[in-house]
């Protein structure tokens, strides 16, 4: 509350309102909320800025708490160079120059104590978190990932056939029954389809867990005129018991390729080339087979021998490992996807990556492909 100055002359009141001032109004005026000062001497108002002055030379904060004290007490709001400021109404006007210059003075040392201190301190603050931060800490391991042997497998593939000329394909995991079986030439009633059993989605008719990567081929035929070169890396799905060999969910990688002219001696080179690239110096042997996609279809090995007890026991005692399907594209299937197979012929060739990837690793058990234990997955962080 600012004070309140009244200046009463008390003789000149009659003697009733003189009792009324001193029962009724002064009661009031003297209320300790009221604060009422006689007009202050000149000397007085002079000196206090002379000593508030002197004080503020005097002072001195010790840390940034101690620095806002001293702001809210000199350059506050209601601080003393206000109120001292105020004062100026009542100094004489023959004075007044004076008094001015004195507050100046008293405004410019309490501003510049204020701000260089502050300076001070807040270089002091940064100083001190600067030592707070030792560099020569260790820094906070970054829990990095790493690639899953899954993917560093299927990467070597598509890097070898991509090397070849072969683009990367795909298709969708959620396919119709069409794509995967009727247009791959194996109608509804066919056999081959015993050997696919796969999940069904219940809501939709006729759509399906694809079961191979080999949809992808028909998606592609019906897209594109070849020259077609391919290659459709993916995830499938069969009903299967799981077992330390099988699981029902495994990844393909599809290969495709149609031109005029194309023949089995292309597919055999091709198969040769990759085998070699990814499993070092070996031969591969070509097995006749069967698939509804493909004629003739073989079975495609690679050697291994059997110096290693290791590759005795995956070759069962034969040194050869079979690792993919192949043969040449069935007129049908390019029929079916509106290709003129008068004119065009080509190869196809589908591949497991797991059992590639259990080779690759010596990893004794597909499921721990897929249950994500970290403690597996670290011993492939190297792996690129
Ligand atoms: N789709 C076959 C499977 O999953 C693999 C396969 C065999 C793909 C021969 C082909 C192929 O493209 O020509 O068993």
């Amino acid at each position: 509350m600012p004070p309140v100055s009244i200046e009463i002359n008390y003789w000149n009141f009659d003697i009733s309102l003189r009792i009324l001032l001193i029962f009724e109004i002064l009661p009031i005026l003297i209320h300790p909320s009221i604060n009422i000062h006689k007009p202050p001497l000149m000397s007085d108002i002079f000196e206090k800025a002379e000593q508030t002055i002197a004080a503020i030379a005097a002072e001195t904060p010790a840390n940034a708490e101690a620095l806002e004290a001293f702001r809210i007490r000199y350059l506050g709001t209601k601080g003393l160079v206000k109120s001292l400021m105020e004062e100026m109404r009542q100094v004489p006007n023959e004075q007044k120059r004076a008094y001015g210059q004195l507050m100046n003075t008293l405004k410019q040392q309490a501003e510049e104590k204020y701000q260089s201190l502050k300076a001070d301190f807040e270089a002091q603050a940064e100083s001190a978190a600067g030592q707070a931060f030792d560099l020569t800490a260790p820094g906070e391991p970054l829990p990095l990932g790493s690639r899953h042997p899954v993917a560093v497998t299927l990467n070597r593939i598509v890097d070898i056939f991509t090397r070849m000329g072969f683009s990367v394909a795909d298709g969708p995991e959620i396919e119709d029954d069409w794509h995967n079986f009727t247009a791959m030439n194996t109608p509804e009633d066919h056999p081959a389809r015993d050997m696919q059993d796969t999940f069904y989605v219940v809501d939709a008719p006729g759509m399906l867990l694809r079961t191979h990567t080999s949809p992808v081929q028909a998606r592609v035929m019906e897209q594109r005129k070849p020259p077609i070169r391919i290659i459709a890396p993916g995830r499938v799905y069969r009903n299967e018991t799981i077992s330390t060999r099988s699981h029902c969910q495994f990844h393909q990688v599809e290969g495709l390729y149609i031109d005029e002219g194309v023949s089995f001696a292309d597919l055999k080179q091709t198969l040769l080339y990759f085998a070699q690239e990814m499993f070092g110096a070996t031969k591969i042997r070509l097995r006749p087979s069967f698939f509804p996609f493909t004629e003739p279809s073989a079975e495609m090995d690679i050697w291994l021998g059997t110096d290693t007890e290791k590759n005795y026991r995956l070759t069962k005692g034969t040194g050869w490992l079979e690792i993919l399907g192949c043969g040449m594209v069935d007129p049908q299937v390019l029929e079916n996807c509106g290709i003129d197979a008068r004119k065009y012929s080509g190869f196809a060739f589908g591949m497991g990556i797991e059992r590639q990837a259990l080779r690759l690793y010596e990893i004794g058990d597909i499921r721990l492909l897929f249950e994500n234990d970290v403690r597996f997955l670290r011993q492939f962080s190297s792996a690129m």
